[in-house]
């Protein structure tokens, strides 16, 4: 059985807390998605360990560019580990080496000083390299795009208590709702599956009573478009919930799996009766 990623809690003590690295970090330079790549050293002096792994990556850049150089691209926007725009490769772990933190969050304490640190994008015939670090994971967007929603009437908004959500429910949809799209969860997957962010959208609305109407067109719509675009099966590794950065449980996965079943019966029986 593959061994699941190593990583470490955030709570580990902070003795290096003050102090300065230097680094040797290896990094994936690719022009395009059409040219070859390959692994870059850059020495990176001074590194305050109180910096985020980005900020380091910024320290990098700013000496890059001062010497005429392109710095390495990589995506980000929030830095606070809620937006789901970061995420690489470090050390062949997805986000890094610290459990449920993202790489925006993660801080260079976590590193020792004369490291090497291997850095490398996401890497999933879903999720093609657009540029050094950065991939296009605009799969995400049409696996939701075909059914992570409800309908609903517009209008005014509804008092908060109009529709009834036992609290069990309520708190299971709203720790699957944590799933934020980075994406690790495939780029960890030796198969490169995309089944625990697809099974946690489908959790999160499953749960809930405004789901209920389209809960059987939603997953069998969701999964297809999954397969189509190219993610590999779940074959149960694990590797994806070890790094998720919002800990989504692989519970979620048979969810989704109990709730396909559920529905292509459904369908394959109303399909009968009609040919009847
Ligand atoms: S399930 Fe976790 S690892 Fe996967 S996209 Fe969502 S937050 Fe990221
Ligand atoms: S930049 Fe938003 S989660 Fe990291």
């Amino acid at each position: 059985m593959a061994m699941l990623a190593q990583r470490g809690t955030a709570t580990e003590p902070n003795d290096h807390a003050g102090r300065t690295l230097n680094l040797t970090l290896l990094v994936w330079r690719q022009k395009n998605a059409a040219s070859a790549g390959k692994m870059v050293t850059y020495e990176a002096r001074g590194i305050s360990t109180d910096m985020s792994f980005l900020e380091m990556l910024d320290v990098v850049n700013e000496e890059l560019i001062a010497r005429g150089e392109e710095p390495i691209a990589f995506d980000n926007d929030c830095r606070e580990g809620i937006c789901g725009t970061c995420g690489f490769m470090i050390n062949g772990v997805a986000h890094g080496p610290e459990s449920g933190t993202t790489v925006c969050q993660l801080h260079m304490r976590h590193f020792k000083d004369g490291e090497t640190i291997t850095i490398e994008p996401w890497r999933a015939r879903a999720f093609p390299v657009i540029k050094d670090l950065v991939v296009n994971r605009s799969a995400f967007d049409r696996i939701i795009q075909v059914g992570g929603y409800i309908t609903a009437p517009t209008g005014g908004a509804q008092d908060a208590n109009a529709i009834l959500v036992p609290k069990a429910d309520a708190d299971a949809a709203f720790d699957y709702a944590a799933c934020i799209g980075c994406g690790a969860c495939v780029a960890m997957c030796p198969n490169a599956s995309a089944a625990l962010f697809t099974g946690a959208k489908i959790s999160h609305l499953g749960h809930l009573p405004q789901g209920q109407p389209e809960r059987d067109d939603r997953v069998i719509r969701m999964v297809e478009q999954m397969d189509a675009e190219g993610f590999g099966s779940c074959t149960n590794i694990g590797e994806c919930a070890a790094v998720c950065p919002k800990e989504i449980p692989l519970d979620v996965i048979s969810f989704m799996n109990r709730d396909l079943l559920r529905a292509t019966r459904r369908k394959d029986r109303e399909a009968k009766t009609s040919n009847e």
